[in-house]
């Protein structure tokens, strides 16, 4: 009879759910992140989404923590968002507030990392002891699992694989480094570089349009969709050279799909990664859904149990 609430605040949206142990989503709020109207607007809405899922909770029932995820720099220790640069936040201590607000434990972490979590604690290969969760919608992200732990580093950092370079010569990303994945494989670059090269369209190009198009044959979206295949596979052969997991698991609205950019970075992966540790990894995509992220910032509070 133990719950936790999860959150994940996105750039247009948050998410909070009610969570049972056993991994069962009791109830859902969500509204509209609107980080322009400021942080203490943000809190009041927040506050009261967290009450209203506690007043949903049996009356036996235990409030175990809230977690929350976001993008970006955080610190965990200080339960602050550091940088969001997609919310346009600095140094907000939104689960410092919230844990004095609510007098039970919060923890922080970054979006990718608490999926990962999500997919050991309740993913279909429950408990698998080495997994990594690989994320590709606005940007990539992953989360890694060793040995039944999150690596977190000092900040639940660890995983930043967004901001490896692929392209050493690339061009600067906005985080600094050069070549970055997320600038060639993420549904925002898809979009962005189908927008540059290729024809105008009645609408401009999302990355689902993208994908839809390399899968109907269309020839230049066809060539995006190779080559941020063949930059994502590339990461995931260094990501199976590092941490030797049995499980790659894919979310992310990139990932929606079945579509060509998966098909042909498993196939990029068969080809360039140790054969012998190749053979003991599987590549799947996720069956959580949407709510994986806010799943796995519950999930942190039935981790080890
Ligand atoms: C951010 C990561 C995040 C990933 C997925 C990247 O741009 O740097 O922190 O995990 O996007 O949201
Ligand atoms: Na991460
Ligand atoms: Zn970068």
């Amino acid at each position: 009879n133990e719950y936790a609430i999860g959150v994940d605040i996105g750039g247009t949206k948050t998410l909070l759910a009610l969570v049972q142990g056993n991994g069962t989503i009791v109830q859902q709020q969500q509204f509209a992140t609107l980080p322009e109207q400021g942080v203490e607007d943000f809190i009041s809405r927040i506050e009261a989404s967290i009450l209203s899922l506690i007043a949903g909770m049996p009356e036996a029932g235990k409030l175990k923590g809230i977690g929350i995820c976001s993008a970006g720099v955080i610190d965990a220790a200080e339960l602050s968002i550091v940088y969001a640069a997609n919310l346009g936040w600095h140094n907000f201590k939104l689960g410092a507030i919230l844990q004095e607000r609510f007098g039970v434990p919060v923890i922080l972490g970054n979006d990718a990392n608490l999926a990962a979590v999500a997919e050991y604690v309740w993913g279909t290969q429950k408990q698998a002891k080495h997994l990594i969760y690989v994320t590709v919608s606005t940007g990539v992200g992953a989360g890694i699992i060793s040995n039944g732990q999150l690596l977190q580093g000092i900040s639940d950092s660890a995983g930043e694989f967004g901001h490896i370079s692929v392209d050493l010569r690339g061009e600067r990303c906005r985080c600094g480094n050069y070549g970055c994945l997320e600038n060639y494989s993420s549904g925002t670059a898809l979009a962005h570089i189908a927008n540059e090269r290729l024809e105008k369209r009645e609408e401009p190009w999302t990355s689902k349009m993208v994908l839809e198009q390399a899968d109907a044959g269309h020839l230049g979206a066809l060539e995006l969709v190779q080559q941020a295949a063949f930059y994502l596979g590339n990461g995931i052969v260094t990501l199976i050279h590092l941490f030797n997991p049995t499980q790659i698991i894919f979310g992310g609205g990139v990932m929606s799909s079945e579509n060509l950019l998966f098909v042909l970075m498993k196939q990029i992966v068969e080809q360039r990664a140790l054969p012998d540790m190749r053979k003991q990894v599987e590549l799947r995509r996720t069956n959580l859904g949407k709510e994986i992220a806010v799943l796995g910032a519950a999930g942190m509070f039935f981790m080890n149990e």
